[in-house]
This record gives structure tokens, C-alpha cells and sequence, in this order.
């Protein structure tokens, strides 16, 4: 796929207003949570990236919009229109360019399969950035996958950072669940780094 088949912010199948109707249960099997911006700001304070972002699961753009802002040029995509970026697949979905690094916070029930796929279809020294519960560094099911792929760092947030279900911050309050930034750079291995943010 072509660099100028994508848009940043550009609505391409549905108009805004059909994704601002989405029916709250369609949205939330599609486990959409819209992290707080600020995450994306304190990523960018401790890691540099590739110029050429791709934002494969953008929700609204929280994060897209916070590296745009930066001077990044994002690739914006999720599997379902919300009225940010292109509709594609993550799983299906060509690289919108070779020289992309991959950075989102993906649908947490298929967090796993997302490395996976961003760490196959990434070239190599390019980097992959997840936003996840801090409990992403458990269970056997990913232990293949960090044998495989070890995180080069896991930025775990001091003070707790918030998603909001179907972009709703208004209506939450301070966040329960610790998240953390996971960094992976292709070919890269050795032992995983833990470091504190904000
Ligand atoms: C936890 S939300 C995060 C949204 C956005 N990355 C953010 O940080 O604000 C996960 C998003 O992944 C999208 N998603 C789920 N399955 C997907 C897939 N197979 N391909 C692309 N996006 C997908 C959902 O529609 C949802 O918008």
C-alpha cells in the first residue's frame, strides 16, 4: 500500500457522525478504551521513533493526534470507523509503508496476537510500542512470545495512567489498572529493562 492511500485523519468509508452513533455494545466488543494523551507524550519524553508511524488500531486518534503534534507522520487505522484514519484490519492489513514503526494501545483481548503480528511484518531495527496492563508480562501463553520477542524496555507508569471506555474520560475517575509502555525493536535481544515514567 501506497504512503498517499492514507490519511491522518482523513474518514474513509463511513461519515464521523455514523461512527459517533456507534451502538455502545458494538463499540465495546471491539474493546475500545482511548488512552489518555498524555501517555504519548511521556513515550516521546524517553524514546525516539522512525519518522513514519503506523497507529493500527487509532480509535478516535488520542495517540495519533499527540505524535502528529510531535512532527511524526502517523498512519492511522482501526478495524472499526470512529471517525480517525482508515478501516483495516490489523491482522489482514498490508504496512502502509516499509520504514514504519508500529505504536498503539491494541484491543486488549487480542493484545498477544497484535505483538505477534507487529513484530512479524516490522523490518528489522524498527520499533514496536504497545501500551498494556502492567499483567501483560504474565501468564504462559505469552512466555513463548517474550522468549521469542523480549521487550527491550517495559516503562511502567508511576502515577497511574487512564483509558477510557469508548473515549469517555469525563465520566471516569482515577484508573485501577497499572499500564505500561512495552518496547520491542526487531533483532534486537537480551534482558528486558524496566524504567519508571511520569
Ligand atoms: C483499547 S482501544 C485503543 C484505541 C487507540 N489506540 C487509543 O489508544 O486511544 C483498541 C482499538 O482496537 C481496535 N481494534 C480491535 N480489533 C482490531 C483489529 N483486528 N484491527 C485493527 N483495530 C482493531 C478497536 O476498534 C479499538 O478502537
Amino acid at each position: 500500500m501506497k504512503h498517499e492511500d492514507w490519511s491522518g485523519d482523513r474518514v474513509s468509508v463511513y461519515s464521523t457522525l455514523a461512527a459517533r452513533n456507534f451502538a455502545k455494545n458494538e463499540r465495546e466488543a471491539n474493546d475500545y478504551y482511548a488512552t489518555e494523551p498524555k501517555a504519548a507524550r511521556l513515550l516521546m519524553g524517553v524514546e525516539n521513533f522512525a519518522p513514519n508511524i503506523w497507529e493500527c488500531a487509532c480509535g478516535e486518534g488520542h495517540l495519533s493526534k499527540e505524535f502528529e503534534a510531535a512532527g511524526y507522520n502517523v498512519y492511522s487505522s482501526d478495524l472499526i470507523d470512529r471517525g480517525y484514519g482508515e478501516v483495516r484490519d490489523f491482522f489482514t492489513a498490508d504496512m502502509p509503508c516499509s520504514d514504519c514503526d508500529i505504536i498503539t494501545n491494541p484491543p486488549y483481548s487480542k493484545a498477544t496476537e497484535f505483538v505477534g503480528r507487529a513484530m512479524e511484518i516490522i523490518q528489522p531495527g524498527h520499533k514496536v510500542a504497545m501500551f498494556l496492563k502492567i499483567q501483560f508480562l504474565e501468564t504462559q501463553k505469552r512466555r513463548s512470545l517474550f522468549n521469542k520477542w523480549p521487550p527491550k524496555t517495559v516503562y511502567v507508569a508511576t502515577h497511574r495512567l487512564r483509558c477510557a471506555l469508548n473515549g469517555d474520560f469525563a465520566s471516569i475517575g482515577s484508573s485501577a489498572v497499572c499500564y505500561a509502555w512495552f518496547v520491542w525493536q526487531k533483532g534486537w535481544r537480551g534482558d528486558t529493562v524496566v524504567k519508571w515514567i511520569n
